[in-house]
C-alpha cells in the first residue's frame, strides 16, 4: 500500500498553489472536493521560493495551504523542489550549471539543469529536502514523497569527467583493462594516463546524425550512460536519505517517464520505494503501447502496485499536434492504468498556468475556472468511481507466465551501434511481439536479463544484442527446464563492453538455438524478402512478409520452419526451433510482419493454455489482478461499438455492486470491473 493510513486509490496531482492569490486557492479546494480528489503533489518547482537566499529560507506560505488541505482532508505527496535550483543559486555557484553534449556551459534557465555532481548542487538540495522532512514530518496527511522531477540531465562537465575518472578506476582497476575494454588500439586511442579519458560527446567521440546519437567507441559512450545514470541517482538517493533518517516510514519515489532511455530504471527501481510513472501517450498511440509501458513500470519492481503520477487530464502544451481528448478518453486512460497494477491515478495539473510555456497544457479546472466543463466533469466522474472501488483493487498483483527481457544497457548499444541498419531501434521491437500477447489477453512481464525467470513458461528477448556475464546461463537454465525461449536476428553478438564475442554469431546462443550465424544482410525497408514456412507447421499461413534484416544461419542441430522466400539466400533457414534440455528455444532471423509473430505467440501460448480466461475479442483490452483469492477481472472495450462478453463464472460488477453472470455486455469505450465469486 502506499499507505496504510489511506487504505484507498489516490487521486489527484501537480497543484501549483504559489502561483495563485488566496482567494483562487480557496475556490480550488472547493472544486478539489467536488471532484473527489484526494491527493495533491506539491511543491514541485517551487526552491526559489522555498529559499530566496543562502541563509533564508520561507515555509510560511506552505504552512498555510498544508493547513487549508487538512482541514478538508485531502492528502500531500511532498515534492522536494529540488528539480530547478533558485536563479540566485546558479549565478554565485556556476558550477551548478551542466555543460551540455555540445560542450557548452548553460545558462540559468528551463528546469533539470544542473549538473549531477555538482557538490553544491547535492549539498543545497539534501539541506533544503531535510528542512521540509523536518518540517512536516508530524504533518497529519503527509501521504509520500517526491523526489525531484523526471531526472534527465546528462552533464559534461570537467567536473563529471573528474568523476567519470574515478568511475572508472573503481570499475576497471588499471588503465590496460581500460583499453581492453574499450578496444583503444583501435584508431590509434591508448591511453597513457587516467587523465587522458575525456567524456565522449559532441567535441569528442560523438555526433548527431542518422537520426540519432551516433559514437566512434562504443564502449565509451555505453560506459559515459551508466555513469551519468548512476551520478543521477547518486544525486536523488543524497535527498532519499536525508528524508528516510527523518519519516523513515512514508514512502518515497520520483516520477519515471516510461521508455525513457538516459535512466536504467531497472537499476534505479532498488532505491525508490514505489515505482511512479508520469504517462503522456502521443496522439493516435495505440493502447498497447500503452499497456506495455505500465506493464514495464510494474515489472521493475517485481511486479508491486505502482503509480500513475501524472497523466494530462486533456491536452497537452509540447506534442506537436496537442489533440483534445475524445470523451470517454481520459476515464479510459485512467482505468487501463489500473488495470495494469496501478494504485492511484495523478494528473498534471490541477489548475492551468496563466504565463509561461505550459498554460496552454490542460488542468482539471481550466482557465474558465468552471466546473461545468466537460473535463472537470469526467474528472469528477472517475473520482466518483474510484470512490466505489475503495479498497476492492489496491494491493492487488498480477501472475504473469509470460516474461519479455528488457535492458536498458542492451537499448543503448543496439541504438549505439554502427550498422547493420539504420532503422533498427531496440523499442519498436519489443512492442511489436509484446502486442502479440496483448491482443490475447495474456498477462507479460517483464525482466532484465540476469532476473529470476523460473516462473515463467515463455521468456522472449527481442534484439538481445548484449549479453553480459551469467545472461546466456540464466536463459539456458530457463530452457533447459522447459521453458520456451524466443529469440531474434541481432541477439547474443557482444559483451558488457560492445566487444562481439567471436566464433560465430549468437556466441554464447549458438548451442541454445542450434545453430550460428554467418551474414547478415540489411537493405532499405521498400525492399522484402518472405518467410516460406515448411508445410508440416499447422497454425501458420503458407508465407509471410519480412524486412529490414536477414541473417544467413548456418545449422547446427535446429529444425527448420521456415525458409527465405527470394534472393541468393532463398530456401536457407530463417524460423528455426532447437530442442534443448527439456525446453524449446525459437529464432527468427528477419523483422518477420505482425501476422507471423501473432500466430507464433498463439501456437506457442496454446501449448501452455495461457489465453484462457475470456476469449480475445479485437479492441477488448481484459487483465486480471489478483487480491488473495479474489480475481478482479479488467474489461476495458476500446471500439466504438458495444460487445457481448460470454463469462465463465459469478462476478459482482464493482461499479455498480450487483451480481452479473453469463453474458454481459460492455458499452463502447466503457469499462468493466468484476469481481469473481
Ligand atoms: C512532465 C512534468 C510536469 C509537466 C508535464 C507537462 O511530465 O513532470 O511538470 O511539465 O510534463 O506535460
Ligand atoms: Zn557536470
Amino acid at each position: 500500500m502506499i499507505n496504510s493510513k489511506f487504505p484507498y486509490i489516490f487521486y489527484g496531482g501537480d497543484y501549483n498553489p504559489e502561483q495563485w492569490q488566496k482567494e483562487i486557492i480557496d475556490e480550488d479546494i472547493r472544486l478539489f472536493k467536488l471532484s473527489n480528489i484526494n491527493i495533491v503533489t506539491l511543491p514541485v518547482f517551487s526552491w526559489a521560493l522555498l529559499q530566496p537566499s543562502e541563509d533564508n529560507y520561507d515555509f510560511d506560505w506552505l504552512d498555510d495551504i498544508f493547513d487549508k488541505l487538512k482541514k478538508n482532508d485531502i492528502n500531500i505527496c511532498l515534492a522536494t523542489s529540488t528539480a530547478v535550483q533558485p536563479a540566485w543559486m546558479s549565478k554565485k555557484y556556476p558550477e551548478m550549471l551542466p555543460v551540455d553534449f555540445e560542450g557548452r556551459r548553460r545558462h540559468f534557465g528551463g528546469r533539470v539543469k544542473f549538473c549531477p555532481n555538482s557538490e553544491k548542487y547535492r549539498e543545497f538540495s539534501v539541506r533544503l529536502a531535510t528542512k521540509l522532512a523536518k518540517r512536516y514530518k508530524e504533518y497529519e496527511n503527509l501521504a509520500l514523497w517526491h523526489i525531484g522531477n523526471e531526472y534527465d540531465n546528462y552533464c559534461y562537465c570537467e567536473n563529471c569527467r573528474k568523476k567519470f575518472i574515478e568511475w572508472l578506476k573503481n570499475k576497471y582497476s588499471s588503465l590496460e583493462n581500460l583499453n581492453n575494454a574499450w578496444n583503444n588500439r583501435f584508431w590509434g586511442h591508448t591511453l597513457y594516463s587516467w587523465d587522458e579519458v575525456t567524456v565522449p560527446s559532441a567535441l569528442s567521440e560523438m555526433w548527431n546524425g542518422q537520426n540519432k546519437i551516433c559514437t566512434n567507441f562504443q564502449g565509451i559512450a555505453i560506459d559515459y550512460n551508466r555513469f551519468m545514470s548512476d551520478s543521477i541517482l547518486e544525486c536523488y538517493l543524497g535527498e532519499y536519505e536525508a528524508i528516510k533518517k527523518i519519516t523513515p516510514n512514508i514512502k518515497i519515489t520520483t516520477n519515471f517517464m516510461g521508455t525513457f532511455k538516459p535512466l536504467d530504471y531497472f537499476k534505479w527501481a532498488d532505491y525508490l520505494d514505489i515505482i511512479s510513472w508520469d504517462n503522456y501517450p502521443c496522439y493516435g498511440d495505440e493502447p498497447s503501447k500503452v499497456s506495455m509501458r505500465h506493464d514495464l513500470m510494474r515489472s521493475l519492481k517485481n511486479g508491486k502496485p505502482f503509480m500513475l503520477m501524472e497523466q494530462s487530464p486533456n491536452q497537452q502544451n509540447w506534442q506537436p499536434y496537442n489533440t483534445i481528448k475524445r470523451p470517454g478518453e481520459l476515464r479510459m486512460q485512467s482505468f487501463q492504468t489500473l488495470a495494469h497494477g496501478a494504485d492511484s491515478i495523478m494528473y498534471f495539473q490541477m489548475r492551468q498556468s496563466v504565463g509561461a510555456c505550459e498554460k496552454y497544457h490542460a488542468a482539471i479546472i481550466s482557465h474558465s475556472g468552471s466546473e461545468n466543463t466537460r473535463i472537470f466533469k469526467e474528472c469528477s466522474q472517475i473520482g466518483e468511481e474510484l470512490k466505489m472501488l475503495n479498497d476492492c483493487t489496491i494491493d492487488s498483483i498480477f501472475d504473469s507466465k509470460v516474461a519479455m527481457i528488457f535492458d536498458w544497457e542492451n537499448w543503448w548499444a543496439v541504438e549505439f551501434s554502427s550498422g547493420p541498419s539504420v532503422d533498427l531501434t531496440y523499442i519498436p521491437q519489443i512492442e511489436k511481439y509484446y502486442k502479440s500477447f496483448y491482443k490475447n489477453n495474456i498477462p507479460v512481464d517483464f525482466v532484465k536479463p540476469e532476473g529470476d525467470l523460473s516462473r515463467y513458461d515463455i521468456v522472449v528477448a527481442p534484439v538481445l544484442y548484449m549479453i553480459k556475464e551469467n545472461v546466456a546461463d540464466n536463459i539456458k537454465n530457463f530452457v533447459e527446464n522447459g521453458g520456451t525461449f524466443i529469440t531474434t536476428f541481432f541477439s547474443g553478438y557482444v559483451d558488457e563492453n560492445d566487444k562481439v564475442k567471436l566464433g560465430g554469431y549468437p556466441a554464447d546462443f549458438k548451442d541454445l538455438l542450434g545453430l550460428w550465424i554467418e551474414e547478415i544482410d540489411a537493405l532499405p525497408m521498400e525492399k522484402n524478402n518472405s518467410i516460406e514456412i515448411a508445410p508440416f507447421i499447422p497454425g501458420f499461413k503458407s508465407s509471410y512478409k519480412c524486412d529490414m534484416l536477414y541473417d544467413i544461419i548456418n545449422l547446427e542441430g535446429a529444425e527448420t520452419l521456415g525458409v527465405y522466400g527470394s534472393d541468393f539466400y532463398k530456401g536457407r533457414p530463417v524460423f528455426t526451433c532447437n530442442n534443448f534440455g527439456k525446453g524449446k528455444a525459437y529464432y527468427i532471423g528477419t523483422n518477420a510482419e505482425n501476422n507471423f509473430i501473432d500466430d507464433l505467440i498463439k501456437k506457442i501460448a496454446s501449448n501452455y493454455s495461457l489465453n484462457s480466461y475470456f476469449n480475445p475479442i479485437d479492441g477488448v483490452e481484459i487483465t486480471k489482478r489478483i487480491k488473495g483469492n479474489k480475481n478482479i477481472y479488467f474489461i476495458l472495450n476500446h471500439n466504438t461499438f458495444e460487445t457481448s462478453l460470454t463469462l465463465k463464472n459469478s462476478y459482482i460488477n464493482l461499479f455498480t455492486k450487483e451480481k452479473v453472470e453469463n453474458s454481459i455486455i460492455v458499452s463502447e469505450k466503457d469499462i468493466l470491473i468484476l469481481e469473481e465469486i
